[in-house]
């Protein structure tokens, strides 16, 4: 038996979820979806997980597009684990439909709430002290019940939400491609080079001693939880003014959301920056073994 978990992680819940449940299957490895899908297929697998975060009530874009070009053996046992904060939305039904025009069904669908990490717009919330040991409890069920190979139907959105994410969600997550923008590089930088190795995207290069932003940024927060001098900032202006700094409780719009003058940030406390460099580096290496045999 061989089992792979396919993850994408911003701030680490998503890979601390991968690897529990590795730790109740036989002959598991959780694979990054930094990877190229080419390089990890699942075809010789006979369960195939994937687990992910929830953006903006859906699966984020950059785990839309490894599955896509992914392949699957179609007898796998496959589940999905996804982690919200609060609202789960479409993110579980989004990778079904992804699946089942690749003849895929999945066997299994689970979601864990999980601290809310976008730490540019709100400080993490509910109290991580609180909220890990829950998300913890939480996944070692879950991880029982994949152990054994359980059934259990997708988490599915309600009605009145599937309609506010085609009116309203679908053209703001439009808008994600700009999502970069708004980020600031302060001259507390001392050119470290780690946001360029955290981010799951390949969005950051270093130029000039300074991070670059390339525009195909999902937005998950690692650059700015992992900067060791918290010199990304993200700055919205409106003309001459600015209306949110996240680094200060100046601006109109920091004021209004009540956030705290000094940015609070937030990683999973079992994952390391190091671990989501090397999870960087392990889908780089798999890539050079592919292209050379
Ligand atoms: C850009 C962005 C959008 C988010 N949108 C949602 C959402 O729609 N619903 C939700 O419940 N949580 C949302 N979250 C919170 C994350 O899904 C949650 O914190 C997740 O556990 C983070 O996983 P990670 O640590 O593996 O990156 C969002 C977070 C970010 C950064
Ligand atoms: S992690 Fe921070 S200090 Fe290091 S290069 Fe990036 S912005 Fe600069
Ligand atoms: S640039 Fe930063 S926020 Fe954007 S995907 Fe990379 S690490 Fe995440």
């Amino acid at each position: 038996m061989k089992a792979r978990i396919y993850y994408f992680t911003g701030t680490g819940n998503s890979m601390r979820a991968a690897r529990v449940i590795a730790a109740g299957l036989d002959n598991a490895e959780i694979v990054s979806m930094r990877s190229r899908p080419e390089d990890v297929p699942a075809t010789d697998c006979d369960v195939v997980g994937f687990v992910y975060p929830v953006y903006h009530w859906t699966m984020p874009a950059p785990a839309i597009s490894f599955v896509k070009r992914l392949e699957i053996n179609k007898d796998a046992y496959v589940f999905v684990v996804a982690m919200p904060s609060f609202i789960c939305g479409i993110a579980c039904e989004r990778l079904a439909s992804l699946l089942s025009k690749k003849g895929i069904r999945i066997a299994y669908g689970n979601l864990v709430h999980s601290v809310a990490n976008y730490v540019i717009v709100y400080p993490p919330f509910p109290s991580p002290k609180l909220r890990v040991p829950a998300t913890e409890r939480k996944l070692k069920k879950i991880a029982a019940e994949i152990a054994e190979r359980k059934h259990r139907p997708i988490p599915h959105s309600s009605r009145m939400l599937r309609w506010r994410m085609r009116s309203f969600m679908g053209p703001y997550l439009e808008l994600q491609k700009y999502a970069d923008n708004p980020f600031t590089v302060s001259d507390v930088c001392i050119s470290c080079g780690l946001c360029t190795r955290v981010c799951p995207c390949k969005n950051l290069t270093m130029e000039n001693g300074k991070p670059v932003f390339h525009h195909h940024c999902a937005n998950c927060m690692a650059c700015v939880v992992n900067c060791p001098k918290r010199a990304i900032g993200y700055e919205i202006t409106g003309g001459d003014r600015k209306l949110l700094d996240a680094s200060t409780s100046k601006t109109p719009l920091v004021k209004i959301m009540g956030l705290p003058p000094k940015r609070k940030l937030y990683r999973n406390p079992y994952i390391t920056a190091a671990d989501l460099c090397k999870d960087r580096e392990s889908a780089d290496q798999k890539s050079r073994e592919k292209n050379h045999g």
